[in-house]
């Protein structure tokens, strides 16, 4: 039993097989967080302290009794006008003006496997891998109603939490601000790792110290975003890869988010995860309720390796769904870089046949296929194949390109449409503006409505109308704006931002009910909407727009902390780069795509015949690594923002198998060694060199490290695979 209550003493445990969360309801019925790390045995209550605190008030319950402050004590979800001056998880604003929800316990029900979330994607499991805690706080005088979710995958260590607000009151509330969960720590100094970054460089690794007072990071733009990915981790001082307690917290959602660390002045910590509240007012009349997108939870006492580990464990099989969450992924050529706009059916003949010949396994049609769409500034919405610049219709072009051995996959951007489209002038109030002003334009594109069902219907049936003309195996689901109007002109425009990614998550479950084994790729300009909850609808995202083989180093550094590498799409592309210019071989770039989903991103026809043996022979070496790669367990083996090299290895769960990979990154006269340490080995078993044939013990490789050639060439890239051997 992975949940225990205690009913007399009204305590919640939690137990994953090395993690224990505690909570209880104490006299008053205000639900108190008690514990959150590795596993420990007994109550924690003990851990609660009380003592007058000046300016810290007193709750009327409790009486003439100042020793008692919810300003003080930790909670499970705080919530404001009680007399708690730190972040809160809740604010409801009232029929009478106030802010204010007074929750207080009411019951609990403990159930076998993982709840969902209505609308929203959320962790599943069988039903023996999990078990559910609902746990309902109630406002006495506003009559709202807060079921707390939390569900608890023992084996993964793994916990996620949700809220589900009900009005249960006659009179209608305004839910300003809501989120998931809140990790309240009574001891500890923490940094904060978050993830920042812009278009074409995403997911940069920062980590300060939590200090005093509150620190933000969110999203405004409708979109999870380039700028800071909803997923943070919060690591006792000095934590390593190797070493240290680490708490983790990822956002299951794709919309504007907000994260909120605070220090407090009794130097205890608070980590809120929820809906951004700016743009946010949700109103709910009686009987209504609003869901909260869950976060997922996990601990580590080990540093941050084995922190990412569950968390990757946990996406790649309780986020990702369908047949390609666990299956091998094909290889793709985009036909982007490789042609951008300016390309006709014969192009992605040429691309195909290109393919066929070095073992690729799909040629993807990227944008410019439909509409008028020459370039980016038209046609969106106008979801017709314009057969004129194809040269031939869509089914004779798929036909085609699968008669040439090798599958097809197609390029969209449902939520979008240009100006100048005849989607939009027949429809212009289905584009969100904001009546009487001149709308923010991004890309030159406006946003579609999706928080309105009519809007979805039609795009819905336009689209299923293309994907109907052939046997298209992939779609590239793309989004390249973020909303600037949060306005609808038929819906609240408090509810806007969380509808319309419901309206989001609502085509795509259909569309993937319509079409069971079409393989969906998430892509907002890349990683814009790189997020555990497209995960759980699109398997593979596009990681970055940026696909120098340099630059992707750090962006899939950053990735690598939550996302398993099944879900990181990357791509080999042409040298100059195009978005830096920078020149890399061959092979680095295919050691660094390899760190990813792997496939193409060029001119294949072009390439001269030493360039074309060269991918014949990465592509077989990929297959030999694939299952190694897509599925063992994931090392970083240093910080390519400031080491010299960019290293990684995979590591199979019997430790038989290992790949490392590094990438060099500095080179100077008289150059100095680069040691790499390996891990995930096992210490005392004997690995070979599977190209060298030389051997090593695991301890060696991992306590010694092994030399790196010092060559005369700019950022060379190694790749050796180990194999263990019995002496
Ligand atoms: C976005 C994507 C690219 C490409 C273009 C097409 O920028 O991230 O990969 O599909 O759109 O317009």
């Amino acid at each position: 039993m992975a949940i225990h209550y205690q009913r007399e003493k009204r305590i919640f445990t939690l137990q994953t097989e090395h993690t224990t969360y505690q909570m209880k309801v104490d006299d008053f019925g205000f639900l108190l967080h008690l514990y959150y790390g590795g596993s420990i045995s007994g109550d924690m209550d003990y851990l609660l302290t009380y003592y007058d605190r000046g300016f810290s008030g007193n709750p009327a319950d409790v009486g003439d009794n100042r020793t008692y402050s919810m300003d003080v004590l930790p909670q499970e979800y705080p919530v404001s006008g009680v007399g708690d001056y730190r972040n809160s998880a809740l604010v409801i604003h009232n029929v009478d003006g106030s802010d204010c929800c007074d929750l207080r316990y009411v019951s609990c029900e403990i159930k076998e496997g993982k709840y969902g979330l209505p609308g929203l994607p959320a962790v599943y499991a069988e039903k023996e891998e999990a078990q559910t805690l609902e746990i309902t706080l109630e406002d006495g005088v506003n009559g709202v109603q807060v079921r707390l979710l939390y569900g608890v995958l023992e084996k993964e260590d793994i916990i996620t939490r949700s809220a589900v607000i009900v009005n249960c009151g006659k009179e209608e509330i305004v839910v300003e601000k809501a989120a998931s969960s809140c990790l309240d720590f009574l001891t500890g100094e923490y940094d904060l790792l978050s993830f920042y970054g812009r278009h074409a460089m995403e997911r940069n690794l920062q980590r300060a110290e939590i200090g005093h007072g509150s620190y933000a990071i969110g999203s405004r733009r409708g979109t999870s975003s380039h700028q800071y990915n909803p997923a943070v981790i919060l690591a006792e001082k000095g934590a390593t890869e190797n070493a240290g307690s680490c708490y983790g917290m990822v956002f299951v959602y794709s919309g504007s988010f907000l994260f909120e660390a605070e220090k407090d002045q009794y130097e205890q910590t608070r980590a809120i995860m929820g809906l951004q509240s700016e743009y946010f007012h949700y109103p709910l009349r009686e009987g209504e309720k609003l869901v909260v997108p869950e976060t997922i939870l996990a601990y580590s006492e080990n540093g941050l390796t084995a922190l990412s580990q569950k968390f990757h464990r946990c996406i790649r099989e309780h986020i990702c769904r369908g047949k390609y969450s666990r299956q091998s992924r094909p290889i793709l050529l985009n036909s982007w870089e490789a042609a951008y706009f300016n390309f006709n059916g014969a192009t992605i003949l040429k691309l195909a046949k290109s393919a066929a010949e070095l073992g690729i396994d799909m040629v993807v049609m990227d944008d410019g296929w439909f509409g008028k769409r020459d370039d980016d500034n038209s046609g969106l919405g106008d979801w017709h194949v314009n057969e004129e610049k194809l040269g031939c219709t869509l089914g004779e072009l798929i036909r085609g390109v699968n008669a040439a051995g090798v599958r097809f996959g197609i390029w969209i951007e449902p939520e979008m449409v240009s100006e100048n489209s005849d989607l939009y002038r027949e429809h212009p109030d289905w584009a969100m503006q904001i009546p009487g002003r001149k709308p923010v334009r991004g890309r030159n594109q406006l946003m579609l409505d999706f928080s309105r069902e009519d809007v979805r219907k039609l795009i819905f049936e336009r689209i299923c109308g293309i994907l109907d003309q052939g046997n298209i195996e992939y779609i590239k689901w793309d989004m390249n704006r973020s909303i600037a109007e949060v306005y609808s002109a038929v819906n609240y425009p408090g509810k806007v931002t969380y509808d319309y990614m419901l309206g989001v998550y609502d085509f795509l479950e259909k569309l993937l009910a319509r079409y069971p084994d079409l393989f969906i790729e998430g892509c907002s300009g890349g990683g814009g909407r790189f997020d555990a909850g497209m995960m759980y609808y699109t398997p593979q995202i596009w990681c970055s727009d940026n696909t120098d083989a340099v630059d992707r180093l750090r962006i899939q550094y950053g990735t690598s902390f939550f996302y398993p590498v099944s879900t990181v799409g990357s791509h080999v592309s042409a040298s100059p780069n195009h978005q830096t210019g920078r020149s890399t071989s061959l092979h680095t770039r295919g050691v660094v795509a390899m760190a990813g989903t792997f496939g193409y991103e060029l001119a294949t026809d072009s390439l001269s015949e030493e360039e074309k043996e060269e991918i014949k022979i990465q592509i077989v070496q990929y297959k030999k690594y694939e299952e190694l790669i897509q599925n063992g367990n994931y090392y970083r083996l240093s910080n390519p923002f400031h080491d010299a090299c960019a290293a990684w290895m995979f590591a199979s769960e019997d430790k038989k198998r290992a790949l490392l990979n590094v990438v060099l990154l500095e080179n100077h006269g008289n150059m100095t060694i680069t040691y790499v340490k390996l891990k995930g080995l096992a210490s005392d078993a004997l690995y070979e060199d599977a190209e060298t044939g030389e051997r090593y013990y695991g301890s060696a490789l991992m306590e010694g490290g092994l030399p790196m050639p010092a060559e005369k060439v700019e950022y060379p890239a190694y790749q050796k695979e180990f194999r263990m051997v019995t002496a």
